[in-house]
């Protein structure tokens, strides 16, 4: 990174910052600093708690690094020589032992609200089952049977460096995409076949780890279509970065064409 792309890319962000243009980011950025764009409500849970919190943090850390300066300025010895023989005070210990209290306990309150309604799993019209293998992804659609009674089953492997095309991203690209509907409640099942692994889309907000011999379970209400880039997040062994995830959103219409055709294959 040299001085001119930083210079061009701090342009361009102060530029959409100005004049906002909805393009959602999907996928990392070069110097990303910020979250992902949303694409269900439980990210944008997950931004807007972020959010909350950087209020009380940037309050605790203004009071808190005051307090500090001037404890440095006012006791350093040179300006306060006889110092105070003061050990304790019962006001100032309860105040500084409550306020806290006090803090944790107001942020306990939208931080629970979202635990609780990433846990929900609000009846789904489709469940995915994904498992984690060294080193890539299987998906497997068993709501729907072709003839011979086999669910949809595909493995999804990273596309490699030679093969990627104009516009496609390195190491995060992948042969075959987890495809679902948007507008939709799915449940996606997460296991693993070997190693742990873990299932995680920054912009579903989604990270599911993935067992082998557990089922865990998440959903997803994806409300945009799009392309929907993560990668496995647990360390899986040499190839752990090589294994990324795709789930490509689309209308309902094209997903039910998408099954057919599976079916049909
Ligand atoms: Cu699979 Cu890390």
């Amino acid at each position: 990174m040299n001085f001119l792309t930083l210079i061009k890319n701090l342009l361009l962000t102060s530029f959409i910052a100005f004049f906002p243009i909805t393009v959602f980011s999907d996928v990392a950025e070069d110097w990303q600093l910020g979250f992902q764009d949303p694409a269900t409500p439980i990210m944008e849970g997950i931004i807007n708690l972020h959010h909350d919190l950087m209020f009380f943090i940037c309050v605790v850390s203004i009071f808190v690094s005051w307090m500090l300066g001037r404890t440095l300025w006012h006791f350093e010895s040179n300006q306060n020589p006889t110092p105070s023989s003061l050990s304790h005070g019962t006001l100032i210990e309860v105040i500084w032992t409550v306020t806290p209290a006090f803090i944790l306990l107001i942020i306990a309150v939208p931080s629970f609200s979202l635990l609780y309604a990433m846990d929900e799993i609000i009846s789904p019209a489709i469940t995915i089952k994904t498992l984690g293998h060294q080193w890539y992804w299987s998906y497997e659609y068993s709501d729907y049977l072709n003839e011979e009674g086999e669910a949809i089953m595909y493995d999804s492997y990273m596309l490699p460096e030679e093969d990627l095309e104009l516009g496609q991203f390195r190491l995060l690209e992948v042969d075959n995409r987890m495809v679902v509907p948007t507008n939709t409640h799915i449940r996606v099942i997460v296991s693993a076949a070997d190693v742990l692994h873990s299932w995680a889309v920054p912009s579903l907000g989604v990270k599911c780890d993935a067992i082998p011999g557990r089922l865990n379970q998440t959903s997803l209400f994806i409300k945009r279509e799009g392309l929907y880039y993560g990668q496995c997040s647990e360390i899986c062994g040499i190839n752990h970065g090589f294994m990324p995830i795709v789930v490509e959103a689309v209308s309902l219409p094209n997903y039910i064409t998408w099954i057919s055709n599976k079916l049909s294959e």
